[in-house]
């Protein structure tokens, strides 16, 4: 699919296609799928912090010239949406050792397919920060829809979060594009299309229950 200017899919190199390709497979074990699950989390991490603001800073190197370089120009926080996006937490306090981190936990009616918000708790300054929503998956887009709505409601701005996501949707990225076009989203994978059950294909199953250990390979999802 096209993607709009505030999707960014890595770059799809062969060396995340052969991650994907190990973590995809169904018979994948739960040690390789955590070890380069969380690889390709890191570097997700890492793009997603390439799209915070920075202003100019200049130090003196040790031989004693000036490097005109930059600093972050912002505070952030991040929020994983319980449960999958906690797997991505381990990953952000490598990279952002004192990060403050807010909880949503919403989970997706295993009928319906629509979420239901059961818990937030936000950082009382949320509304001064830029914020790295957590969530790995990206279907029908109604999880991520309402962990936006929290964030809006607490006075987060729209251009000011970033989504974090494993795995996206041709519809969910659709929906998100018009519904909170300002929202920039960074990826790894575009999947084909949903079936009917509200599953990405060619999918990699459910990620919250392969990350931590709660189901057997084999899912739908
Ligand atoms: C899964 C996934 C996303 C959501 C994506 O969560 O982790 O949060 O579904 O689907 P959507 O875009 O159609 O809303 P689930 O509710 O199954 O809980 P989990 O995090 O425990 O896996």
């Amino acid at each position: 699919m096209t993607t709009g200017h505030n999707v960014h899919l890595l770059p799809q190199t062969d060396q995340l296609r052969a991650m994907h390709t190990i973590i995809r497979d169904k018979d994948c074990s739960r040690a390789d799928f955590v070890f380069y699950a969380r690889r390709v989390i890191r570097l997700l991490l890492e793009h997603g912090l390439n799209l915070l603001p920075f202003t100019e800073k200049k130090v003196t190197t040790p031989v004693g010239a000036t490097y005109p370089g930059l600093e972050f120009a912002s505070k952030i926080c991040a929020v994983p949406v319980i449960r999958a996006g906690e797997a991505m937490e381990s990953e952000l306090r490598d990279v952002c050792p004192g990060i403050r981190l807010g909880k949503i936990l919403i989970q997706r009616d295993k009928r319906t397919k629509q979420p239901h918000l059961y818990y937030k708790h936000l950082p009382d300054d949320i509304a001064q920060r830029h914020v790295l929503l957590l969530e790995p998956m990206l279907a029908t887009a109604g999880s991520a829809l309402a962990a936006v709505d929290v964030l809006a409601e607490a006075g987060v701005r729209e251009d000011r979060i970033i989504m974090i996501n494993f795995l996206s949707s041709p519809e969910g990225l659709r929906r998100i594009a018009a519904e909170r076009p300002r929202l920039r989203i960074v990826t790894s994978a575009i999947e084909d299309q949903l079936n009917e059950h509200a599953f990405m294909i060619p999918g990699i199953g459910d990620f919250g229950d392969r990350f931590f250990g709660t189901i057997d390979a084999g899912s739908q999802r």
